[in-house]
C-alpha cells in the first residue's frame, strides 16, 4: 500500500489536507463505533458497481436509523472529485458516515444528529496483486463479532483482531466459524468449489452480502457454472478442491492453504482462474 501526505480528503462538505482532516473526539462514530462504511473499488480512475455500493450504505443506514440526508449523485460527484485529486487510478474509495456529534450517552434518541461524513481514497494494487495469481493462506478462528454482520458497520475489532492473529501465525487471513460452519472471511466473502459445482453461504445476519459475491454469483449463471448458495462446514471446506475469497479489496482472491493443509494440489484452481477472469471482463465492462 503506497502512503501518500497530499491526498485530499472529504470532511462534511468541505476538502481537506490529509493532515487537516479531522473530527470531532465527540463523534459517536469514535465513541460507539455507531457508524457505517463503504468500500469501492477504483480501477482506471472509475468506480467498480457504484450504484450497488451506494444501495448498501443505504441500507446499513437505515437498518441503524441514521438520518439519511444522502444523495447518490451527490456521493458520486464528491468521490470523482477526490479520486481525481488524488490522481486515484487503481485503489480504493471509502466512505464512512456516523450518527454525528453529541454528549456521550448510550441513549441516541434524545435529538436527531447531523451525521459526519468522511470520504478518501487509498492507492491500492488490485488487479496486480501477487495474492491474486499465486493465491492466500488461511486459518479458521471463531467467529466473535455482534450478531447483525449485514449491516456494514465500523465495529471492525473483531475482524482486525482476526486478520492480525492470521498474520502473527504466518499465513494471510482468517475464516470466521460459528457451531461448525464457515461464515466469511475477516474482510471478505468465501467460495468453496466441490463436486464440480460452487458453494457460498447463503445471505442471512451472520455475513455481509458482498458486492463482489453478488457479482461472481451473477456472472456464473450468465456463463451457466453451476452455483449453490447454501452452509459450508468445516469438512467441506477442508475438503474443497478450490476455495476462493471475494471482496472490493481483492476481488477475487484463490485460497491455497487452510489450516496448514493444502487446498487441492496447493495451487490456484482453473475454476478460481476462470471467475477472476470473468469477473475483471464484465466489470471493466461497466465502470462508472
Ligand atoms: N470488506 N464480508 C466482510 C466481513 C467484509 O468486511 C467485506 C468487505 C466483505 C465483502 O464485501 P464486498 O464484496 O462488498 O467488498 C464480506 C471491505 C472490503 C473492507 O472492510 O475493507
Amino acid at each position: 500500500m503506497l502512503e501518500k501526505n497530499n491526498q485530499t480528503v472529504y470532511v462534511n462538505g468541505e476538502f481537506f489536507s490529509k493532515k487537516e482532516a479531522s473530527i470531532s473526539v465527540f463523534d459517536r462514530g469514535f465513541l460507539f463505533s455507531d457508524s457505517v462504511y463503504e468500500v469501492t473499488a477504483v480501477l482506471d480512475g472509475k468506480l467498480v458497481d457504484w450504484k450497488e455500493h451506494f444501495a448498501r450504505l443505504i441500507r446499513s443506514l437505515g437498518h441503524l436509523n441514521i438520518e439519511n440526508n444522502f444523495q447518490e449523485e451527490d456521493f458520486y460527484q464528491i468521490q470523482r472529485k477526490l479520486i481525481n485529486e488524488n490522481q486515484l487510478k487503481e485503489g480504493l474509495c471509502y466512505v464512512q458516515v456516523t450518527r454525528g456529534i453529541a454528549e456521550r450517552d448510550f441513549n441516541f434518541a434524545k435529538k436527531s444528529l447531523l451525521p459526519t461524513v468522511v470520504i478518501f481514497t487509498q492507492e491500492k494494487q488490485i488487479l496486480k496483486n501477487a495474492a491474486s495469481k499465486v493465491g492466500v493462506k488461511i486459518i479458521t478462528v471463531p467467529d466473535d463479532r455482534w450478531r447483525r454482520r449485514d449491516i456494514k458497520t465500523t465495529q471492525l475489532l473483531a475482524q482486525s483482531l482476526a486478520k492480525t492473529h492470521a498474520v502473527q501465525e504466518g499465513v494471510d487471513d482468517s475464516l470466521l466459524v460459528q457451531g461448525g460452519f464457515i461464515n466469511e472471511g475477516s474482510s471478505s466473502n468465501v467460495f468453496i468449489f466441490k463436486d464440480e459445482r460452487i458453494i457460498t453461504p447463503s445471505l442471512s445476519n451472520d455475513i455481509l452480502g458482498g458486492i463482489t459475491r453478488s457479482s461472481v454469483i451473477k456472472f456464473c449463471q450468465i456463463n451457466n457454472i453451476e452455483i449453490k448458495e447454501q452452509k459450508i462446514n468445516i469438512d467441506d471446506l477442508m475438503n474443497a478442491q478450490e476455495v476462493f475469497l471475494t471482496s472490493a479489496t481483492g476481488f477475487v482472491l484463490p485460497v491455497i492453504e487452510v489450516n496448514g493443509r493444502r487446498v487441492g494440489n496447493g495451487l490456484v484452481g482453473d475454476t478460481v482462474k476462470k471467475i477472476q477472469h470473468i469477473y475483471v471482463e464484465q466489470i471493466k465492462a461497466k465502470l462508472f
